[in-house]
């Protein structure tokens, strides 16, 4: 621990809901170990900038746990991919003392971390991202708030829904996986759920509103997501002319990622905030923390960026023939697994809807 004498910490990409705990949790276990704390402004745009903030104490940083948002803001950063920005946040880590990087956010800013850590500023990398799509960890920072935020806007559409007979599709949020809207679908009683990773039966949606309606049935919930880009507003339409219910369309867009973050999202943020300031004190570089069943634990990011690419079947040929045959064994099965648990509560979300 004796090497350090400053860290920074950052978040960047789309903000969420316990950012700030995990900003908290590694910046005091830092001020406990006697090294003082650089909160980087607007993620790596800051580092290029040098626009941060000194923090030598606790007190520093109180009150934030309860809070959205991230108090260090966020953005992304195009700078930081070309040789110039790198040279000018190096130069910023090298005048400021800055000896070790925690960086929370998603993929782009994992890409960033590893980016820092081949320079040679170790950096370590947090899931912070409302859309859980961090393939190598069960759960990211923001997913249970965001969730909890969505279902509740469900809820109250559920409301007026009830009261004047009519369906209601939602698009919420997640980019190109459908994590937040299968488990909202499933939280809010939703008569349907559409998601990228599964193919979805607008035949049998359609009929199933047809039959709940004969059935007595008065409200309809349908949730989509947004990774099926421009779906859900279509589906709407087609719903209202194939069983003549009055259907609107909400998105629900940015809401979903404010609001008081869940206990489970400060608690998760809290274990790896401090644990990812402890593995930087124990020399650990280049890796993006994670939690599978129950126990917090890391990847190397160039590892994690990879099996997100398998899970999106985006990796190329050559990319897979390059793995080891231990990676390939671990990222197959890590894939298997993330896309059969969702395949377990499709079929839940279509047997109880
Ligand atoms: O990654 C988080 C997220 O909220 C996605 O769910 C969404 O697709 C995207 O960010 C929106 O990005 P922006 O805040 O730049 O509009």
């Amino acid at each position: 621990m004796a090497q350090f004498r400053r860290i920074g910490i950052l978040t960047s990409g789309g903000d969420a809901p316990g950012m700030n705990a995990a900003i908290r949790a590694a910046a005091r276990e830092a001020l406990a170990g006697g090294v003082e704390v650089y909160g980087i402004l607007e993620g790596y745009q800051g580092l290029i900038d040098g626009n941060m903030k000194l923090f030598t104490s606790a007190r520093d940083l109180s009150n934030i746990i309860n809070k959205s948002g991230t108090v260090l803001y966020s953005a992304r950063c195009d700078e930081f991919k070309y040789p110039e920005g790198m040279a000018k946040a190096l130069k910023t880590c090298k005048d400021n003392h800055i000896d070790g990087i925690i960086a929370i956010g998603g993929d782009g800013t994992f890409r960033g971390a590893t980016d820092l850590s081949a320079h040679g500023i170790p950096t370590i990398g947090i899931p912070g991202t409302i859309d859980n799509d961090v393939t190598s960890t069960d759960v990211t920072i923001g997913f249970d708030t965001a969730m909890n935020t969505a279902m509740n806007m469900i809820d109250n559409l559920r409301d007026t829904c009830e009261s004047h007979a009519r369906c209601n599709v939602i698009e919420v949020m997640g980019r190109w996986a459908g994590h937040i809207a299968l488990r909202t679908g499933i939280a809010s009683g939703a008569s349907a759920v559409a998601i990228p990773e599964i193919p979805f039966d607008e035949e049998a949606a359609i009929q199933k509103i047809i039959d709940q309606k004969a059935d007595g049935k008065r409200s309809f919930i349908v949730v989509v997501s947004e990774g099926l880009v421009g779906y859900a507003e279509k589906l709407a339409k087609t719903i209202q002319e194939r069983t003549g219910v009055e259907t609107k369309f909400a998105r629900l867009a940015h809401i979903q990622r404010g609001g008081k973050p869940t206990l489970q999202d400060r608690l998760l943020a809290s274990e790896m905030g401090a644990t990812a300031m402890k593995f930087l004190f124990e020399g650990k570089s280049d890796i993006v923390l994670t939690k599978v069943d129950g126990k917090i634990g890391y990847r190397n990011i160039k590892d994690a960026l990879t099996v997100d690419r398998m899970f999106k079947k985006k990796l190329k040929p050559e990319e897979y023939e390059a793995l080891s045959a231990e990676d390939k064994a671990w990222m197959e099965a890590r894939c298997a697994a993330v896309q059969a648990d969702m395949e377990r509560l499709y079929a839940i979300a279509n047997e109880i809807s």
